[in-house]
């Protein structure tokens, strides 16, 4: 397996690019790098979308209007409130251009687009340290006066954050836009909010419909684990909405999103089982992990967990060892702005892909454990 493939960029290679250089290893490879939803969609609703791919793939989608008015629908928004995009990471361009004019404040780590792309234009980006010491949890006190201090015109809050997955309880977030009601922007990035269970309505999303500067961004790929269909939406006041719909380019929804939309009205209550099924996941995996003397895990309310590893191991030689040697794939966060290779992210998996992670931790730290897992990897297979 080529390391240098993990150098390339900012972002991980695509489990596309990670299966071609595997080969047949491919077929082995357990992805703990990409944040999906193992629960949703259903075998079943694959099955669906399967019989109807020789239609989708032949004929042009409906407009993006059509299809944001069924995904309001579904989730009882008004549809003047939103616009849908080709990825949230769409909608994240188009709001540096539109309404970024000067300054950004985020806190970091965090998604690298916040960073990335208001400093391709030349803003000037403000970084809000989230501290090792204080778990990585945001103070909202501590950021209000960072942002007064810079005098950022915009400021940004993922909630949960990528890539410790750390949480703001709704009534923090309101108390942020409240105080924050002066500025060109504030922007709640909901990417991962559905997975929040420490809350039964943690969204802000009504509330950014009825605020002069507020928007909030969804993705639709993380949430429905369907990355590859690229879909995110954001929600404001219809001015704001408005004008983002209008400078989105046409076209810029697929078939496949569409008629991914149009399933999830009849599918509801398997998504709000998947989601529970996660939460359950998350809890059991973190239990697991933290049984592991070498590691450190953050509490999350989204479907990854941050770790740190210790002292004794550097996160690119785990990584590239659990690639090569167990064909998992996990994400080293020495690229982040924020973090070091002593923290990585670890996707939210089924228990019994979260045993064949923490036999391969111990193995990475116990080499003599190796050749006890290839014995009991060649009866597996002989049995
Ligand atoms: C916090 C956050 N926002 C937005 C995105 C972009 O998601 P999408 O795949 O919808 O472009 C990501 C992707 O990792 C993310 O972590």
């Amino acid at each position: 397996m080529d390391a240098g493939l993990f150098q390339q960029t900012a972002h991980s290679p695509s489990y596309f690019e990670l299966a071609r250089r595997l080969g047949d290893g491919g077929r082995q490879l357990v992805d703990f790098c990409i944040p999906c939803n193992p629960y949703f969609p259903t075998p079943e609703m694959f099955d669906e979308l399967s019989r109807n791919l020789e239609a989708v793939l032949k004929f042009y989608p409906s407009d993006a209007d059509t299809i944001a008015a069924q995904l309001a629908r579904v989730l009882g928004l008004n549809p003047a409130t939103m616009a849908m995009s080709n990825g949230s990471t769409e909608l994240i361009t188009w709001m540096d251009h539109l309404w970024f004019t000067e300054s950004v404040a985020i806190p970091i780590p965090t998604f690298g687009r916040w960073t990335d792309q208001p400093m391709e234009t030349g803003k000037r980006v403000d970084m809000f340290p989230l501290r090792e010491i204080d778990g990585f949890r945001l103070n909202v006190d501590h950021y209000l006066r960072f942002i007064r201090a810079r005098r950022s015109k915009v400021a940004v809050l993922c909630n949960p954050n990528n890539p410790d997955g750390g949480y703001l309880p709704r009534r923090e977030v309101i108390r942020f836009m409240d105080e924050l009601a002066d500025l060109d922007l504030v922007v709640i990035d909901e990417s991962f909010i559905d997975f929040v269970d420490a809350e039964r309505d943690p969204s802000v999303a009504m509330d950014a419909a009825i605020r002069p500067n507020v928007v909030v961004l969804k993705s639709l790929g993380k949430n429905f684990g369907l990355h590859g269909i690229r879909f995110g939406y954001l929600v404001a006041n219809p001015g704001l909405a408005g004008t983002m719909r209008r400078t989105l380019p046409k076209w810029n929804l697929n078939s496949l999103a569409e008629t991914v939309v149009y399933m999830l009205a009849e599918h509801g209550a398997e998504y709000r089982e998947s989601l529970r099924l996660l939460a359950r996941d998350r809890y059991t995996m973190g239990m697991h992990l933290a049984q592991l003397p070498e590691l450190t895990v953050y509490s999350s309310q989204a479907n990854f967990l941050l770790v740190k590893l210790s002292a004794a191991i550097d996160g690119t030689e785990l990584r590239d060892y659990l690639i090569s040697r167990h064909q998992l794939f996990i994400r080293e966060c020495g690229n982040k702005l924020g973090m070091s290779n002593r923290f990585v992210r670890l996707v939210v998996r089924p228990q019994q892909d979260v045993a064949r992670l923490v036999s391969a931790m111990h193995a990475y730290s116990h080499p003599q454990w190796e050749d006890e897992l290839a014995l009991r990897r060649n009866a597996a297979r002989s049995a």
